[in-house]
């Protein structure tokens, strides 16, 4: 299969492409970074290099794949956000999408599926009720993001092509993510829950993300949004308990929100609030977890 991505370089993109190097696809990298070819495993990468923002001959790329895996984007919380970082972080997801549709548009041979990525902060910040597919949006600067990056996405189904959109919650991986950030401090011993602790973390394993995005291409039936997050959330003071337990360190330290203001802005509203997001449309689908619990997802990634 030929599957042309974007953002294939990042966090959750280098996942992927690790997950993907063990089978006999052709991957389409599109990259502000270097051009080049690369064999990994069985895997083949071309990497060709784009302008994101604009149109260019990155958009023959698209002609005869079988589907396109759009993971770009600006990250959330790399900066303190102000009016400029929010354009850029709407402008690195929407202009692109839109670019990438019109390209596929214009294909003779058009993809069968585009797999386009959102996220989980369409729904803004709620209280603790369940969250399926079906909720409408929130009202922030996230929620109005994704609304607008998930319409662009959606305009392919003009084009007669599938259109899959995981709305992805957060993402835990060994190194990098939420991890990461949690890491230092609990080992020092000075680690707790975020913000009032009772906020719902909608978690993912990085492993099931990755074959949950790839899920639409062997199951034809799956298109619309869904939800890519594990199938029982937790609260954030239940995160930091079993975290701290992972790691045998107490987790009593809570970092207060007016900490996280000074660090993030605007921004820690996001790691504040909580959404009780559930995967109600990918296990009516048959997707099976990896990782349905957090305990075992954390003694995989910690230990
Ligand atoms: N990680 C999460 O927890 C999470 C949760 C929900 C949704 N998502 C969404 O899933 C997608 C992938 O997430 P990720 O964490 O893997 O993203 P990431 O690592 O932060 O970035 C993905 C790629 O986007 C490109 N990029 C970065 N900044 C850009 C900019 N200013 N303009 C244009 N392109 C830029 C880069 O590719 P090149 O350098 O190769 O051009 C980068 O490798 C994103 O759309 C993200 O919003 C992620």
């Amino acid at each position: 299969m030929k599957i042309l991505i974007t953002g294939g370089t990042g966090f959750i993109g280098s996942a992927l492409r690790r997950y993907l190097s063990s089978t006999p696809n052709d991957l389409v990298l599109l990259t502000r970074g270097a051009p080049g070819m690369e064999l990994t495993g069985s895997l083949t990468v071309k990497y060709v290099r784009w302008n994101p923002l604009e149109r260019g001959t990155w958009e023959k790329e698209v002609e005869g794949c079988d589907a396109v895996i759009n993971l770009i984007g600006k990250n959330v919380f790399e900066q303190r956000w102000n009016p400029q970082v929010k354009q850029q972080v709407l402008d690195s997801r929407v202009v692109p999408t839109r670019l990438l549709v019109e390209a596929i548009g214009r294909a003779e041979r058009k993809p069968s599926v585009l797999i386009s990525a959102s996220a989980v902060g369409y729904y803004g910040h709620r209280d603790d009720g369940i969250i399926t597919e079906s909720a409408q949006p929130g009202n922030d600067f996230l929620a109005d993001l994704a609304v607008q990056w998930e319409g662009e996405a959606f305009k392919a189904e003009q084009f007669g092509v599938r259109v899959a959109v995981p709305r992805i919650g957060l993402v835990l991986e060994r190194s990098g993510g939420m991890i990461g950030k949690m890491l230092l401090p609990f080992r020092l011993f000075a680690g707790g829950p975020i913000g009032s602790g009772r906020q719902y973390l909608p978690w993912i394993h990085m492993e099931d993300v990755v074959r949950g995005i790839l899920f639409p291409l062997e199951q034809e039936g799956l298109k619309g949004v869904y939800n890519l997050t594990a199938p029982e959330p937790v609260t954030m003071k239940e995160f930091a308990k079993q975290f701290g337990s992972v790691l045998h360190r107490p987790s009593w330290l809570p970092v207060p929100d007016i900490a996280l203001d000074v660090l993030y802005g605007e921004g820690a509203k996001v790691i504040v609030s909580g959404q009780r997001a559930v995967p109600e449309r990918l296990l009516a689908a048959g997707y099976r977890f990896s990782y349905p619990a957090l305990r075992p997802a954390l003694e995989h990634l910690l230990q």
